[in-house]
């Protein structure tokens, strides 16, 4: 039998009995991309006897979730092969937050849609939701069941209610697939466990130290205040753990393994998911000799699965979380196309900490140079997700090249970022907590919210009000760069009313040693209704910000396809860029110092325009004159 009848043979029984034009659509998928997907399936394992099997079972799982898909979600899938770069419009807008510490439950987050459209969201990622061993395990990062939701959220009947509602208020649902690893509970770990040979394949597990020792030789450490290493000894076997113990890493060298997490991807995608976030993406490849991070096969794997959901779930996009080397994050983003689609959206984890290393030293040098040389390298088809802080630390991931060409020293200036954060260095504003300190690399990260990071907590500590306007200040200068520099800004909630640090994780023995908890609050509702106030903390920030959003949504300049020019405009703590799209053209500053600068008219590229209006203030700019910023002052300037 040809490997086209294999599936055939799979295919056929499947979507034979479904309504004829479903039928028709998927085979008009199969047709236009199966050539890519068996390629990229062969080059992951092809040198297998079992290839032509393993295949059609791969294709054989898609075709069972077309046909489970909902009528709701094939019309949106149909929708948007009308559309394909939805999510690259200059009308996207992101938050994310905990179900439980947001709303309590699932029921309670669809209680609070209008919180979301009044910030003017359109995508809404929730953090993990899924069972998870008992402790919460890893924030919800280690996974149970990824068809179960935790119990005391609600159940997956509620998700799916809440993505249609969601859907219909014009936000789509963001869900993470937690896919390098599952829980030690979840019942492929606990078959393996048991000594099940099919699900000890499923995992890296080893009867003695010969082969960790061998890894471990090239492996970076990435929660070195757990446990040294990246194995754990489970029952006599030493298991490959990247994150927690409990976490335990997938061998996706198995076929078996990509099948079955194809299944729960899929699975998630029929609940409502319209993003999917490919959690720890860089490590779903180990190889010995390597440090097991972004290796070509991991691309390989996310471009198999990519190919798969167009045949099965084409309205969805996957979202990359790669937190390492710049060059590295890019290259998720594939080439946007074609066999090379991998992730439409990534994290852009190097504007997030360069406008922190800006906030820091009060000079834009390095925010530019990187801007410059990386922001505009996505491929078309592609969009960064723009954010000035997660749930996860702050880790100083700029390239040691580009701060070469500045004369500024990686390590040294990593040293320097850590103790600004923490608060050590004369001159700091900031009150964050050390994370993951190495003792052997000295490397750490940062914890904190982005108001505490940006000097609220110091402030209002020290009855400051001049502190108080620096601080705030601050978190609107960041998130006016978020918003304007194109691709789909994400607000971590609570973020937009000043939410402080919260230590009271110190009382809870389940977060006590992670110090990420401090940025992780319950959301405060009480803070939240002093939104509309404008005179106090979270009036100031929400309305500034819900001011910048809606400026935003009618600027295509600022969507992900538009064209980024950084400036330098011949004043060092100033960032400048023009975003432009058609004839309209948007320059963008902002200043990272608290006292008021200037840049000089003859600086300012008015690229001849007749007219330039702040669109932020609303006010006329004379071109002729020279501009000035206010402290941490920022400027949206349409010229035309
Ligand atoms: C990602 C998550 C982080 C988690 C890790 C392991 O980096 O963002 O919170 O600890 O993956 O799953």
């Amino acid at each position: 039998m040809s490997l086209d009848q294999v599936v055939e043979a799979v295919v056929g029984p499947v979507v034979d009995p479904l309504d004829p034009a479903d039928a028709a659509v998927f085979r008009a998928r199969l047709e236009r991309h199966l050539p890519d997907l068996r390629g990229l399936l062969e080059d992951l394992y092809g040198a297998r006897d079992d290839f032509d099997q393993s295949f059609a079972a791969i294709v054989e799982t898609a075709a069972v979730a077309f046909a489970a898909r909902p009528a709701d979600l094939k019309a949106l899938d149909a929708a948007r092969s009308g559309e394909p770069g939805w999510f690259r419009s200059h009308r996207m807008m992101g938050g994310v937050c905990y179900v439980d510490r947001f709303a309590g439950t699932i029921d309670g987050v669809c209680q609070r849609i209008s919180y979301f459209e009044e910030l003017g969201l359109t995508y809404l990622h929730l953090m993990p939701l899924y069972r998870t061993p008992p402790g919460g395990g890893d924030g919800g990062y280690a996974v149970s069941s990824y068809r179960e939701v935790a119990p005391h959220l609600g159940t997956m009947r509620d998700l799916e209610v809440l993505a249609r509602d969601l859907r219909a208020r014009g936000i789509s649902l963001v869900l993470d697939l937690v896919f390098n690893h599952t829980a030690d509970d979840h019942q492929w770990a606990v078959a393996a466990r048991e000594g099940d040979e099919v699900y000890r394949d499923f995992y890296f597990m080893f009867p003695d130290r010969e082969m960790p020792d061998r890894y471990e030789k090239t492996l970076r450490e990435i929660f070195p205040d757990v446990r040294r290493g990246s194995f754990t000894e489970v029952d006599g076997d030493w298991v490959w753990t990247t994150f927690h113990s409990y976490q335990w890493d997938l061998d996706y060298s198995n076929p078996a393994v990509f099948r079955h997490m194809l299944g729960e991807m899929l699975f998630l995608a029929n609940v409502g998911a319209e993003v999917l976030r490919l959690d720890a993406v860089p490590f779903i490849w180990k190889q010995e000799g390597t440090p097991s991070e972004n290796l070509p096969e991991a691309h390989t794997i996310i471009r198999a699965f990519n190919a798969l959901v167009r045949l099965a779930a084409p309205a969805m996009v996957f979202k990359s979380e790669a937190i390492v080397h710049p060059d590295d994050v890019l290259s998720y983003l594939g080439t946007g196309d074609g066999d090379g689609r991998e992730c439409e959206i990534s994290y852009n984890p190097l504007l997030m900490v360069e406008l922190w290393e800006a906030l820091a030293t009060g000079y834009t040098a390095l925010l530019r140079h990187s801007m410059d040389r990386r922001f505009t390298r996505n491929p078309d088809g592609t969009a960064w997700v723009n954010y000035v802080r997660g749930h996860d630390d702050i880790g100083w991931g700029f390239a040691d090249e580009d701060a070469d060409d500045l004369g500024i020293h990686g390590f040294y200036h990593r040293q320097y970022l850590n103790r600004f954060y923490t608060g050590e260095e004369p001159g700091s504003f900031a009150s964050g907590l050390p994370f993951q300190f190495n003792p052997e690399t000295l490397d750490m990260r940062i914890s904190g919210t982005t108001a505490s990071l940006c000097g609220l907590e110091r402030a209002l500590e020290a009855h400051d009000p001049s502190a108080v306007d620096a601080a705030v200040g601050r978190i609107l200068l960041i998130h006016s760069i978020v918003l304007a520099m194109g691709g789909i800004p994400l607000i971590f909630l609570g973020d937009e009313i000043g939410t402080l640090n919260d230590y009271t994780y110190l009382d809870d023995p389940d977060h006590a040693a992670d110090s990420r908890w401090v940025h992780r609050p319950v959301f405060d509702w009480a803070r939240a209704d002093q939104r509309h106030d404008a005179g106090s903390i979270p009036g100031r920030i929400h309305g500034g910000l819900q001011a910048l959003t809606a400026i935003r949504t009618r600027e295509p300049a600022f969507s992900a396809g538009s064209s980024t020019v950084v400036l330098d405009v011949g004043n060092p703590h100033v960032f400048a860029v023009v975003k432009s799209v058609g004839e309209r053209r948007i320059l963008i500053l902002g200043s990272f110092v608290s006292t008021p600068t200037t840049i000089e008219s003859d600086q300012i590229p008015w690229l001849n325009a007749a007219s330039a209006r702040d669109l932020v203030t609303g006010r006329a700019v004379d071109p002729k004159k020279d501009f000035v910023l206010g402290s941490y002052g920022f400027a949206w300037i349409a010229l035309s």
